[in-house]
């Protein structure tokens, strides 16, 4: 059927290999495979299929490396790969697959370091997803150049090195533009799905059910359950579109950044199963739309915050395992100069925050200035007015006489 645009045979427990005279279908625009029980590798053939822009063969048993004749998909905007057996890197050719919006590679066992033209020639992907393989290495900075992508899903792998400042670039993360309208609808005898940049759902007689829950429509960093390293860098405070970050199990230091609350879409943030230290910054109490937060088993200390949203988050298993934090809703009760001292935090603030270090220049030139004001204000007085001079070495031969008397006693 070389004429054949759609293909769409989902669930039904269609089983055996993909047949290499698929690439035959010339025209195919369309190829959805998704949840059968498809097994064996992939066919080497793909470069004849110069029109399909949707590949969906997620949810399978397919086994093998991903052929490097996918990478001559010049089309493709799709790629679906998920909940597989797929193992091995993935073929530099797909680089040449400039035009993919969404990549969803998770649930596989690939394994090999990140690749460094993902970031580098890959501009429209709106949507990578990995999690849950064998991803080794560190976080690729030419990842930051992906100034489209909206949901970033790294989880379950074995990712070490720090999270890259660069994040706080991620323009897509930073405005959150309404959804490209692009959008490709697919029928079968019962279902639809409908996929839209940045978002895949399937649409069952008319009623919309998420296709995958970390599909959603929303801005999302995934990057729990790594080897990840290094502090939480300021710069991800940029990221005002952000609603999900999930940075638990990690090896994470440092302190959570003191203007975390200026991500005033957060939804939700698990920060837990790190080392963080130092207080929770009082600013996490402006997360108004915060409706899930843990920060559980770390080396937070102090008083927790109150305010706002805060006071919904009963559930006091959200802090435990931070043995040195006190105040409601933990048992532990505050002595009291372990209250909100937040002013000197920002002496410890990551050094690579130009404003930060810019303000703090300017408190201690205003400190000085105010110093040299005040001394010689008060050593001028002194040499003009004669009394208080003496008044004044009274005073402090009097200070002078009590110290030498404590000390001898
Ligand atoms: C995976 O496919 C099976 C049928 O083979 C189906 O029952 C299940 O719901 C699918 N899972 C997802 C996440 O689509
Ligand atoms: C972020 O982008 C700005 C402006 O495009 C650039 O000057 C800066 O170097 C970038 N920062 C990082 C860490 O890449
Ligand atoms: C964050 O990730 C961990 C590990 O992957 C997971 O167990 C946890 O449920 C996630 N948190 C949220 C809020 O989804
Ligand atoms: C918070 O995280 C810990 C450790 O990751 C987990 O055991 C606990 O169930 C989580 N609590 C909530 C309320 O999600």
């Amino acid at each position: 059927m070389p004429m054949l645009t759609h293909l769409h045979v989902s669930r039904i427990m269609v089983n055996g290999a993909i047949p290499s005279s698929i690439c035959g279908i010339t025209s195919l625009g369309i190829l959805i495979l998704s949840s059968n029980q498809l097994s064996g590798s992939l066919p080497h053939c793909w470069e004849k299929l110069e029109a399909l822009q949707i590949l969906d063969l997620s949810n399978n048993s397919l086994s093998g490396t991903i052929p490097d004749s996918l990478g001559s998909l010049g089309s493709l905007l799709f790629l679906m790969l998920s909940r597989n057996s797929f193992y091995g890197e993935l073929p530099s050719s797909l680089q040449n697959c400039s035009n993919l919006r969404n990549i969803d590679l998770g649930e596989n066992n690939f394994s090999a370091e990140l690749p460094k033209w993902i970031g580098k020639n890959l501009a429209s992907l709106g949507i990578l997803r990995l999690r849950s393989n064998s991803f080794h290495g560190g976080i690729p900075l030419e990842f930051c150049n992906l100034s489209l992508l909206r949901l970033l899903d790294l989880a379950h792998n074995e990712l070490s090195g720090a999270i890259p400042h660069c994040f706080g670039n991620l323009s897509s993360m930073i405005m959150v533009a309404p959804v490209n309208q692009f959008s490709v609808n697919t029928s079968s005898i019962s279902e639809q799905i409908v996929y839209m940049d940045g978002v895949t759902l399937r649409v069952i007689k008319g009623r919309e059910l998420e296709y995958d829950k970390n599909l959603r429509f929303l801005v999302s960093i995934d990057l729990s359950r790594n080897h990840l390293s290094g502090a939480i860098p300021m710069k991800l405070t940029n990221l005002l579109g952000l609603s999900i970050l999930n940075l638990s199990a990690n090896s994470i230091i440092g302190k959570i950044p003191e203007k975390i609350g200026s991500l005033r879409r957060l939804e939700s943030l698990d920060l837990s199963r790190n080392q963080l230290s130092g207080e929770i910054p009082s600013s996490i109490s402006d997360l108004t739309s915060l409706n899930h937060l843990n920060l559980s088993y770390n080396e937070l200390v102090g008083r927790i915050p109150s305010g706002n949203q805060l006071q919904a988050f009963e559930d006091p298993s959200i802090y435990e395992g931070n043995s040195k934090l006190c105040g409601l809703p933990l048992s532990l009760k505050c002595q009291d100069n372990e209250t909100h001292d937040q002013a000197p935090n920002h002496v410890n603030e990551d050094i690579e925050d130009d404003e930060e270090g810019f303000e703090l220049k300017w408190f201690y030139v205003s400190m000085a200035v105010g110093f040299v004001v005040g001394y010689f204000g008060l050593l001028g007085t002194l040499l003009v007015k004669k009394g208080w001079r003496n008044a004044c070495s009274m005073y402090l031969e009097g200070i002078i006489d009590r110290v030498q008397l404590l000390w001898r006693n």
